[in-house]
């Protein structure tokens, strides 16, 4: 089914008569390309193969998109396509937790859509991601309508999660379809952006109520949307309307109070939490100390959170400051560094980058009020090469952890695990060929983004993903993509995952311990 697919766009692709752009991503960006559609089979020799538990030398024997054979000295026909890995590492590709392809936000949409996206996805050893579903005026139905028609772009897998922004009779009839029928099984609440996807506790108390029901993950954006509404009034005020205004509205503590906060009411409704870019020690000490007392709290650092610091917002050039506006804000010096700590010793379990590009045109709709600067940066590409640079060269986490970090814990959490995240036989051939003694550089001359901008501008690392396989094709060679737009498969991911295991006993042990209703004659 998916091959006929990828054999109508391919061919529709080279019919394509009178024009240099391709039809789908519109851009020119030279990288769709139909060789890479055929199945193929291939061998991948002498590398050391890393999954999230243990490390060996082995062959990875590959057939039609599957993995066949894990194992030492494996024999081949010819017609088979042979990859040296010796002295490098075989790993499972990338699955980014968080990102924003094609959406619509603060009066504009994201740079790149599900093709640019994926392809520089895959030129960074990315081969999934889970992107969030914006309801369209509230409805679930027409939301997940919208992004179908989106994903069509797709070059590789991606699943959805959905965000809920607002309550009704309808809201809660849907979450049960988009579980049941769609393949969903997140929900994020957003706690600020007031005026727009912000949500009450009442919702949020609802919304993880439903999602219990349905052993849904409930994720949420922790910060007090109230309280960052006030802050951006008082820099007004004070007549700071540069990108540095954004970081000193929203400071640390409004996203420890709305991470506290969501936690005590996850702990309240005892269903499982998810908080999404954390970006601050104060919203991960408040994550420690759940976990301390047995809740089930999950906490996502991103890239930018894991590397970057608030310096730049301070950049007297506003393109360059503006660049790195997000939320919440990229934080002053040393909350990266206790991030990263937390994230080696287990408190932060998986690293996402809530890619959300805009380029300089559209951060300059806030030249003359921060509040207008569309929020985010990329991570999509950079991810995997930033967290072996920063990580494991550091001496901070093994590859094992690597591995953990940056796809199974990933492919466990939204219950994909091991079609996903694992190089062992039986599972879908997303994997990369990783040279630790290789450099990598960054820049938005070379990177894939449709955007003109990247966070990362100039710096460079040790490690570099030489070969990325997606779905069982090579897709990233010798510095080349090769990619066919429509070739990505959608992801159903199904509900009750490894967090649930035990709510419904701790829930029995809860209404034992009442001890009531008491018996009154
Ligand atoms: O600044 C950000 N994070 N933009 C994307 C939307 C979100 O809050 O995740
Ligand atoms: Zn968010
Ligand atoms: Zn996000």
């Amino acid at each position: 089914m998916v091959h006929l697919r990828s054999l109508i766009l391919l061919l529709t692709i080279t019919l394509w008569p009178f024009s240099g752009l391709c039809q789908f991503c519109d851009s020119g960006l030279g990288y769709c390309n139909s060789e890479s559609a055929l199945p193929s089979k291939i061998l991948i020799k002498g590398g050391t193969v890393v999954n999230a538990d243990h490390q060996e030398v082995a062959d990875v024997y590959v057939e039609d998109g599957i993995i066949v054979a894990v194992r030492p000295n494996i024999k081949v026909a010819d017609g088979v396509r042979v990859l040296d890995a010796k002295g490098k590492f075989v790993m499972p590709g990338g699955i980014d937790p968080h990102t924003h392809l094609a959406m619509e936000f603060m009066g504009t949409e994201t740079i790149d859509n599900f093709f640019s996206g994926q392809a520089a996805a895959l030129a960074g050893g990315t081969t999934m991601h889970i992107d969030f579903v914006i309801p369209v005026n509230g409805s679930l139905s027409k939301g997940f309508e919208a992004y179908v028609e989106k994903s069509k772009l797709s070059c590789m897998d991606y699943g959805f999660h959905m965000a809920i922004t607002k309550w009704d009779d309808i809201v809660p009839k849907e979450m049960e379809i988009m579980v049941n029928e769609k393949g969903i099984n997140s929900f994020k609440f957003f706690l600020a952006y007031k005026g727009s996807l912000m949500i009450s506790d009442e919702l949020l108390l609802e919304g993880l109520k439903k999602c219990k029901s349905l052993g849904a993950l409930a994720m949420v954006h922790a910060e007090n949307g109230d309280a960052v509404f006030e802050g951006q009034r008082r820099m007004i005020e004070l007549g700071i309307t540069g990108p540095e205004g954004h970081a000193l509205s929203r400071p640390p503590v409004l996203e420890g109070e709305a991470t506290a906060r969501a936690i005590r009411l996850a702990a309240f409704v005892n269903t499982p939490l998810y908080v999404v870019h954390v970006m601050s020690s104060d919203a991960m000490e408040e994550i420690a100390r759940a976990q301390k007392s047995g809740q089930k709290v999950i906490g996502e650092p991103v890239v930018s959170g894991l590397i970057l610091d608030d310096s730049v917002l301070w950049d007297p050039d506003f393109v360059t400051a503006a660049k790195f506006v997000m939320s919440p804000p990229i934080r002053a010096l040393g909350h990266g560094k206790a991030l990263q700590a937390a994230l080696s010793t287990g408190v932060l379990k998986l690293v996402g980058t809530d890619h959300c590009t805009f380029n300089s045109t559209q951060k300059s709709l806030g030249i003359d009020d921060f509040r207008k600067i569309p929020n985010g940066v990329n991570g999509l590409e950079e991810r995997m090469h930033l967290v072996w640079d920063t990580m494991v060269e550091s001496g901070q986490i093994s590859a094992t952890d690597y591995v953990r970090v940056t796809s199974t814990e990933c492919a466990k959490l939204f219950n994909i695990y091991p079609r996903k995240g694992a190089i062992l036989a039986g599972s879908d051939a997303d994997i990369i060929i990783f040279n630790p003694n290789s450099t990598f550089q960054i820049s938005a001359h070379s990177h894939h983004s449709r955007s003109d901008t990247n966070v990362y501008e100039g710096r460079s690392g040790k490690g570099k993903v030489e070969v990325t396989i997606a779905g069982g094709r090579i897709v990233w060679e010798n510095e080349e993509l090769k990619v066919v737009p429509g070739s990505g498969r959608y992801i159903s991911m199904p509900p009750f995952n490894y967090l649930y295991h035990g709510i419904n006993k701790a829930d029995a042990n809860y209404l034992t311990s009442l001890k009531a209703p008491v018996n009154r004659i």
